[in-house]
């Protein structure tokens, strides 16, 4: 289905309405929306919110900095990987640290 330029206005107010009720400004809201996306990239690989259901390692128990770390480690090729060197290098510093700190609210809400 093509998203038209009237849902990605619905969905926009519906993220900026939710980061109203978290507490964040319109400008967080748009870095909150960027890191879902770059998730649900992880998510198809490492299962929903993060809790893999094979035998590729879950990701929903990771701390921000640590997820960093290991993402930087992937990037620059430090960490030995299959498919995480090449993911990770897609990324910059800034989406890294979002995807990462995306994640661990995650967890701190429980999911
Ligand atoms: C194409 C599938 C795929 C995608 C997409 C993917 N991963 Fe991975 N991930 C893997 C695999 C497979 C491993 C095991 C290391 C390897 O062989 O690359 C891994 C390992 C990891 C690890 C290390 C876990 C551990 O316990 O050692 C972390 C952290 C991680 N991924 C985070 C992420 C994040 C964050 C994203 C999204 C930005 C992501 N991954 C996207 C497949 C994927």
């Amino acid at each position: 289905m093509a998203i038209t330029w009237k849902n990605e206005k619905i969905i926009g107010a519906a993220l900026v309405g939710f980061a109203g009720m978290l507490g964040v400004s319109a400008a967080q809201a748009q870095e909150i929306s960027r890191a879902a996306v770059v998730a649900a990239t992880c998510f198809t690989c490492h299962g929903t919110n993060g809790v893999s259901p094979g035998s590729i390692p879950s990701i929903n128990e990771i701390p921000p900095d640590r997820m960093v770390s290991i993402l930087q480690g992937f990037r620059s090729g430090q960490r030995a990987s299959t498919v995480m060197g090449r993911h990770a290098s897609g990324y910059t510093e800034v989406e890294i640290a979002e995807v990462a700190n995306y994640l661990g609210n995650l967890q701190k809400q429980g999911k």
